[in-house]
């Protein structure tokens, strides 16, 4: 990846399951700190499941449950915190505010999210 040239994308294939959770605690060193990242893909495309992968590596031994009615998931873990949203059934933008946001977007705290 090129941090100079935010136009660049790279591809990564990944099969099945196992590839994807694998994948994930391979990045789970780079957002140890905290950090921001926009999970983008259509019904049924893994982003639960990668969000399992990094919440479980960085700590979290139970099961991640998919936030698809909750809308948050809180995970207080070892190397920090992690928050994993999934927005897609929000219904206005202003329940954003209701469910105070801003405060799970803080620094070192990692957000994680679905439908952004
Ligand atoms: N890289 C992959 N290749 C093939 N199947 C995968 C991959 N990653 C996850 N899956 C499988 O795809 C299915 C859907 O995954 P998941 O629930 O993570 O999708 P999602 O993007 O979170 O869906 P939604 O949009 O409904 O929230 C699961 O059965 C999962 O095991
Ligand atoms: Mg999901």
């Amino acid at each position: 990846m090129t941090e100079s040239n935010p136009q660049t994308t790279d591809q990564i294939r990944l099969t099945g399951e196992d590839e994807m959770v694998n994948f994930a605690g391979r990045m789970s060193s780079i957002l140890m700190g905290g950090g921001l990242v926009f999970l983008e893909g259509t019904l049924g495309a893994g982003k639960t499941t990668l969000s399992r992968g990094l919440i479980q590596a960085l700590g979290h031994t139970g099961p991640v449950k998919s936030p698809t009615y909750t809308l948050v998931e809180e995970y207080d873990l070892p190397e920090g915190r992690v928050c994993h949203f999934d927005l897609y059934r929000l219904g206005d933008p202003e329940e954003l505010e209701y469910m105070g946001i801003r405060e799970y977007l803080t620094d070192g705290t990692l957000c994680l999210i679905e439908w952004p």
